[in-house]
């Protein structure tokens, strides 16, 4: 069985994918064949027909001149002066032959052997045969009459014969100058078509001169869309479409990048300082274990980075959650709400839950709760002391909400659309209530979820009120 995918003629479809001049000039010259074909033939049939009837006319009126002389001689006399007539006519052109064939030898005129051993064939199915005589090139152009018997003279079949060289000659002349001129056409038409398709591709090749020039530290430049052709521009527009957003991804990346090393670069400085403090002079083992110990908490934080880093990295390549299972999410969101018991007892802060309780949907409930526990760890870091913190579950249509509300001051609206960006932190130098700084992943990895569950988040700041949160798909 063959392959759909695999192209059948691989030695066809190479030269004509790679280059449209050669497409073009191959197509031209298929259809300079077809037309010139198609104009020799019927020109060919028209003057092989013309020709035809001109010969059976000629042919007719020499017959019918002779039949009626013949008809009427009855004796030896008059026969003698027929005889003399033909003779004189054949000398006169000496294309043309004739031979009267009959049961008396006195009324016969001609070679009538060569008549009679030669083979005849019928040339165009109705009057005219052909005779194809010994030692000549061509046959002999025939028309036959019989006429019935007069006086002593018994019936009789005249025969007119023209030479067919001429015939065929020009039938031979004019094959050969429509081939010949098909040629020459088709080889002008190939050498036109080449130049046509150089000239007209002309702007596509200086359009992908032009691209070639582009580098990751030219994006900004762009394909000139006035100097081309209409069809092109619609193609350069496209192109400075995709560059347009590949410069603007390329400018996140490095932004990213640059965050990245911005981030990681504050706790392995605190790590070496405090390595390098430790070993300034000599200290007791209690004191290494100290310093041990805040360089843990330190490797535990860029570890923490990574992990988040690597996780929104493989949520960018469209990793989906896949090992959902069917949850309630008000126990989803209980168990979640457990783990922060201390914490909450420590800051006076209450957190209620809300809204539909009896929803359910498709979920991989440690995503889930990893996203909660962002969510919920912003909103403790930023409510005050004994605030009340509130969950709400709600059912839409194709989708669940789950939003966290806490009392704190308004986030202002030009920061809400970019709360969710990676390493964005409204006042990064605000520290929480643990007095540390956040690394800014924690909404990120909310939006990187939602989207693995086929939702989105989304975040207000109303009346003294933050509520940021996300849907997720029921199924
Ligand atoms: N409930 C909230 N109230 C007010 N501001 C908030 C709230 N949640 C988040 N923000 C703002 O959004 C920023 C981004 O939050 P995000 O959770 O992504 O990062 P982070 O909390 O600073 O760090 P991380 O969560 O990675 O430890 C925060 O720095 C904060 O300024
Ligand atoms: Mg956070």
């Amino acid at each position: 069985m063959t392959d759909p995918a695999q192209p059948h003629q691989p030695w066809l479809r190479l030269p004509l994918r790679q280059s449209i001049t050669a497409r073009l000039v191959l197509m031209s010259a298929a259809s300079a064949l077809f037309i010139f074909a198609l104009a020799g033939i019927v020109l060919y049939t028209v003057l092989k027909g013309e020709l035809m009837r001109h010969e059976r006319d000629g042919l007719f009126t020499t017959l019918n001149d002779i039949s009626y002389q013949i008809s009427r001689a009855g004796n030896t006399e008059r026969w003698g002066r027929v005889q003399l007539k033909l003779a004189t006519l054949t000398q006169a052109d000496q294309h043309v032959s004739f031979w009267i064939d009959g049961k008396d030898p006195r009324f016969t005129f001609g070679d009538l052997t060569h008549l009679h051993s030669s083979h005849i064939t019928e040339d165009d199915g109705k009057s005219v045969g052909r005779l194809h005589l010994p030692g000549r090139q061509y046959p002999v152009h025939i028309m036959t009459r019989t006429l019935p018997a007069f006086e002593e003279r018994p019936e009789v079949q005249v025969t007119v014969g023209v030479d067919g060289a001429p015939y065929f000659e020009m039938r031979r002349t004019f094959l050969l100058a429509t081939t010949v001129f098909s040629l020459l056409g088709i080889v002008l038409a190939v050498i036109s078509s080449y130049w046509i398709a150089r000239a007209g591709l002309a702007p596509l090749r200086r359009m992908s001169a032009r691209a070639q020039n582009f580098t990751p530290r030219k994006l900004s430049a762009r394909m000139p869309v006035e100097s081309l052709p209409e069809e092109l521009s619609v193609l350069a527009e496209a192109f400075n479409g995709a560059l347009g957003r590949i410069q603007e991804a390329y400018t996140q990346l490095e932004a990213f990048n640059a965050d990245v090393a911005h981030e990681l670069r504050t706790p392995l400085a605190n790590l070496i300082g405090e390595t390098q403090v430790a070993l300034a002079r000599e200290r007791s083992a209690g004191e290494f274990k100290d310093v041990l110990q805040s360089n843990l908490e330190e490797l535990d934080r860029i570890r923490s980075i990574i992990n988040d880093m690597l996780f929104l990295a493989r949520s960018d390549q469209g990793e989906a959650a896949t090992a959902r299972v069917p949850a309630r999410l008000a126990d989803e969101v209980q168990k979640t709400v457990d783990f922060f018991e201390f914490v909450l007892d420590d800051a006076s802060m209450i957190i209620t839950v809300a809204g539909d309780t009896d929803a359910t949907a498709m979920m991989e409930t440690a995503l889930f709760k990893r996203a909660l526990t962002n969510l919920i760890q912003n909103a403790i870091q930023h409510s005050p002391v004994g605030a009340l913190i509130r969950i709400d579950i709600a059912s839409q249509e194709e989708t669940v909400r789950v939003a966290v509300t806490n009392p704190g001051a308004p986030i202002d609206e030009q920061h809400l659309p970019r709360l969710f960006d990676r390493f964005y932190r409204v006042d990064s130098a605000r520290q929480d209530i643990n007095g540390s700084h956040g690394h800014g992943l924690g909404l990120a990895i909310v939006k990187a979820v939602a989207r693995m569950h086929g939702g989105r988040a989304f975040a207000y700041s109303n009346g003294g009120h933050n509520s940021i949160g996300f849907t997720i798909a029921r199924d």
